[in-house]
């Protein structure tokens, strides 16, 4: 198991397939975009599926996130999903994206035995899409998201991201639109990831400002502590049912104290945390020909390091050196 000392443990993993991404959002890179890991770094997609057999066989895990940067940019990506998906035990699977792609790979990853998909989507308006994520793709994520739940990757979970100025008026038509189209939203509260460091806490908007936003148009009842788990998604029922929304507030509601997870980097490297300052290389020992049982024996200890908390109120908080599109989602 992958236990820490704050009697936390570890079943979900997220795995980042590459650091590239075809999106520029203004709350991740900069627009130029970053420089990128290099191939001969990356893990490769035997390695990756080695490592999620470990995972899977001998640490516990039974959920299986793939990210990024962007994961439908890597060409293995069918490939390494129905690998895993004939691991025993078969891990659940799902897949956090842009969905930029989805409208050509949707089938074949559900075909491949991805079970689900997270997909981002902060605006309705293709004008503002362009400027947040200085791409104009707004109509491919829109095909996107009719392809994920044509192929049944559902429930479609849809995450949106406010900032001021740019969509911090559009929760309720979000919502609205995510209602009609059985999508399940939920606003995730901007944190500190980006690369270019320009976040800034009176920048960001809260989850009381997008709770208080949607109760202008909506009723909200609180699911309850019980329902919510490890998840980090407060959930409130909209007009009484039976649909939901969903608040993650890293920022000024922490989850830490329930967190499930376990990371690994395109390269190789396992984090504790989003918010993580330590990693602990994983790629190196595969590559000098480590046993499973090392392997697992290094990832138990880099968990058993995990912090109690992400930190972000602390003093001397300090931004990680990776930017959300290197650590994944
Ligand atoms: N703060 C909050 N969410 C972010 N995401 C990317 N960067 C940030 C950030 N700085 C979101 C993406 C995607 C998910 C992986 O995380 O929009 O939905
Ligand atoms: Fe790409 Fe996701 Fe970063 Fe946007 S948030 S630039 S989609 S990795």
């Amino acid at each position: 198991m992958l236990a820490d000392t704050f009697g936390r443990v570890a079943t979900d993993l997220r795995v980042s397939l590459t650091d590239r991404c075809n999106l520029r959002c203004a709350y991740c890179m900069p627009e130029e975009g970053l420089q990128w890991l290099a191939k001969p770094d990356l893990l490769t997609d035997e390695e990756i599926v080695r490592l999620v057999s470990i995972a899977v066989t001998d640490l516990g895990i039974t959920e299986v996130r793939f990210t990024g940067g962007e994961p439908l940019l890597r060409p293995g990506l069918v490939g390494i999903v129905a690998q895993c998906a004939a691991l025993k035990p078969r891990p659940r699977m799902s897949l956090t994206t842009n969905g930029i792609a989805l409208r050509r790979t949707a089938a074949a990853l559900a075909e491949a035995g991805l079970d689900r998909v997270n997909i981002s989507l902060d605006t309705l308006r293709p004008d503002v899409f362009r400027r947040l994520t200085r791409r104009d793709r707004h109509h491919d994520v829109m095909e996107g998201l009719q392809a994920a739940r044509q192929a049944g990757l559902t429930p479609v979970k849809v995450n949106a991201v406010l900032m001021r100025g740019l969509n911090d008026d559009e929760a309720p038509e979000l919502l609205t639109w995510a209602i009609q189209n059985g999508f399940e939203l939920r606003f995730i509260e901007q944190m500190p990831l980006d690369a270019q460091h320009g976040w800034k806490r009176e920048g960001m908007i809260t989850a009381a400002e997008i709770l208080a936003s949607l109760q202008a148009h909506f009723q909200l009842t609180p699911e309850g502590e019980r329902e919510r788990g490890s998840a980090p998604a407060e959930r409130w029922i909209v007009d009484g049912g039976p649909h939901r929304v969903g608040v993650i507030a890293s920022v000024t509601r922490p989850f830490c104290s329930a967190c499930d997870r376990t990371r690994l980097t395109a390269d190789g490297q396992v984090r504790t945390c989003l918010f993580a300052t330590e990693e602990t290389d994983l790629r190196g020992a595969l590559r000098s020909g480590a046993s499973g049982e090392e392997i697992a024996a290094l990832w138990k200890r880099a968990m058993w390091g995990k912090k109690a908390g992400a930190g972000l109120d602390a003093p001397d908080f300090e931004q990680p050196d990776r930017p959300m599109s290197a650590i994944g989602g």
